[in-house]
């Protein structure tokens, strides 16, 4: 093909034109000129839309749809068996300075990349259709949301970013009068015709072996080659709402966290919102969509992954989901511990890599205690519960509209955002972290948020084993170096003064000697979330220790829990030989980022040390 025979690309098939914006309408002509599509079609996120290309999809047979009378207008998604989760070694952060990546990002050198990235996308869409998709993060009419445009060649990606983000043509409107936006490029990378004109049969998930998921902070720019998978694929969401987020907030002075946002109401009727980051895969959604056990409390959902958190006109710290969908994982998400999930997802609904029942309804382990007697895997196999392997991938999904969950909060869509009072940092950790400690203040808060960590081994108690570090939930997400983003955390925390809200470390999986867990965790947890708004409110006691405050465990609520005196002193206990091990560990990640770690962090870790040893 030649220029000129390229497909229209700045118009609707009608002839009408996308866009007047020169910018976007310049980009979408490269773009298309690289990968070289047969047709380009500029998405409107209508319901039309969505039901055109599942329609599309399920003729292609690229999704099944589910039986209508179980699970109306949802469906199901099998991806290759390489193409199941996100790429972190394949994930790149492509700064012009290697130390404004840091230690902890793959960094490769930007103009190495675009040379890399132009060889693999040329042509890469050659075939199929090459959709352009203007987003929202955040609801429209928000002063802290920002926009984006991703272009893909996955249909599958249309849909689920018509779920997970808002997509429109007031988007558009919104580039048309001037707001910036960020440019994101996706690719399957797998052409249905070759250099020579050959011809290629299309699979069910089309994807490559090579993969590249790259950010480029200074130019805001996103490109991921090669996965149709989640995170990988759906740019909006890890890509831009974290890690080019990151950079943007550390510029403008505001805070892109992989945090849920919860509001919290007691029993005398007060509203308190909580921000949470806990490492992926470790039951944030069923945090966001908690039932509390004990009486008179509520718990609603704002967001169940991303808060983006900046200082409003009222000095208080305030958030925002720039989400509007949940991209969950499906094992575990059961009945029993969280129901409220399984009631949102009880239609309109695209699952991907769970099991087919015989009824063509979906069924993943943990959703009902006792598994179906015959299934189709994910992989499409027959399966029966003597197969010995799952039924459903372990990180299979579920993305449906946050504005289905019956837990959702009126505010979600607060333009304005929810004032915020508290903000948890959790770790999965079998030893040493008690189930909860308040930070003495912010400083100690960043330093605990800085340190958060999971073992990799089982551990026994009051041995510290080999440590995954997870500072922020932040580590496959922060775009720039961690050690900068400490100092900032610490620069917005200054701003805030006393309008900062109280930071607390919570561990639901701690493990006694004999690694049995010491909390029930799911609905439970509400005791501890009660135990952290009575200090909010200055109606709960605390005990000083070295790592912070700790509760009088008499004032924790423990009516109706079948805990012994050994377990909940287990959950509390502060085993000094153990954090001065752990603290020894903590300088060695330190003295990773090249003395970059701000000041007051090293002063935190040696007053730590000091207190230990006292
Ligand atoms: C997610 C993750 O998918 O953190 O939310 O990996
Ligand atoms: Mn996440």
């Amino acid at each position: 093909m030649t220029m000129t025979e390229l497909p229209r690309h700045a118009e609707h098939s009608d002839g009408r034109q996308a866009t007047t914006d020169d910018s976007l309408r310049a980009w979408v002509a490269e773009i298309a000129a690289l990968t070289r599509p047969d047709e380009v079609v500029w998405c409107d996120g209508s319901m039309q839309e969505a039901d055109l290309l599942t329609k599309q999809l399920v003729a292609e047979g690229k999704l099944i749809r589910l039986n209508p009378e179980w699970r109306p207008n949802s469906f199901l998604a099998r991806t290759d068996p390489a193409d199941v989760a996100r790429v972190e070694d394949r994930t790149f952060i492509c700064s012009v300075e290697p130390e404004d990546a840091g230690p902890t990002n793959n960094w490769r050198d930007p103009e190495a990349m675009r040379t890399e990235l132009r060889a693999v996308f040329a042509g890469s869409m050659r075939g199929r259709t090459m959709y352009v998709v203007p987003f929202s993060m955040g609801p429209l009419d928000s002063p802290m949301s920002r926009l984006g445009v991703e272009i893909t060649d996955s249909p599958y990606v249309v849909v689920s970013m018509g779920i997970m983000t808002r997509v429109g043509t007031s988007v558009l409107e919104l580039i048309e009068s001037g707001v910036p936006w960020v440019a994101t490029v996706h690719s399957v990378g797998a052409p249905l015709s070759g250099d020579d004109g050959a011809h290629h049969d299309d699979v069910a998930w089309p994807s490559n072996p090579t993969k590249y998921i790259v950010q480029f902070p200074e130019t805001r720019e996103i490109w991921s080659y090669g996965s149709g998978y989640g995170g990988n694929a759906l740019l909006a969401k890890k890509a831009f709402a974290l890690r080019i987020a990151s950079v943007m907030a550390r510029d403008e002075g505001w805070l892109a966290e992989h945090m849920l946002l919860i509001k919290v109401t007691s029993p005398e009727g007060r509203a308190y919102h909580i921000a949470a980051a806990f490492p992926s895969a470790s039951g944030k959604t069923n945090l966001a969509m908690l039932r509390p056990t004990i009486p008179g409390w509520t718990v609603e959902t704002i967001g169940d992954d991303i808060a983006w958190l900046r200082q409003g006109p009222d000095g208080r710290l305030r958030a925002i989901n720039p989400e509007a969908g949940f991209f969950g994982v499906a094992p575990g998400t059961g009945m029993d511990t969280n129901l409220t999930a399984v009631e949102t997802l009880w239609g309109n609904t695209i699952f991907t890599n769970v099991a087919l029942r015989d009824d063509g309804d979906v069924w993943w382990e943990g959703l009902t205690p006792t598994p179906p007697e015959h299934l189709i895997d994910w992989q499409g196999n027959d399966w029966t519960p003597d197969s010995g392997r799952p039924a459903a991938h372990p990180n299979s999904r579920f993305t449906v509209s946050a504005a289905q969950s019956p837990s959702i909060s009126d505010d979600w869509n607060n333009p304005d955002g929810v004032p915020i009072d508290a903000i948890l940092f959790g770790g999965r950790r079998a030893t040493n972290v008690p189930l909860v400690v308040e930070a003495r203040d912010w400083q100690h808060g960043v330093f605990i948020g800085a340190t958060m960590s999971s073992e990799k081994t089982a551990a026994a108690e009051g041995v510290v084993g080999e440590l995954r570090r997870d500072p922020f939930a932040m580590l496959p997400f922060c775009g720039y170096n961690m050690a900068d983003y400490w100092a900032h955390w610490l620069r917005v925390g200054e701003r805030l003064g006393f309008h900062a809200p109280a930071i607390f470390q919570v561990n639901w999986f701690r493990k006694s000697g004999d690694g049995r867990f010491l909390w029930p965790g799911f609905g439970e947890n509400s005791r501890v979330i009660e135990w952290i708004i009575r200090r909010l409110e200055g109606a709960a006691g605390a005990i000083e220790s070295p790592i912070g405050r700790l509760p009088i465990t008499d004032e924790l609520t423990m009516d109706g829990l079948d805990i012994s005196a050994d377990d909940l002193a287990a959950l509390f206990e502060v085993n000094r030989e153990s954090w001065l091990a752990e603290s020894e560990l903590t300088a060695e990640f330190f003295a990773r980022f090249d003395g970059r770690v701000p000041a007051a962090l090293n002063a935190e870790l040696a007053s730590l040390r000091y207190h230990l040893t006292r």
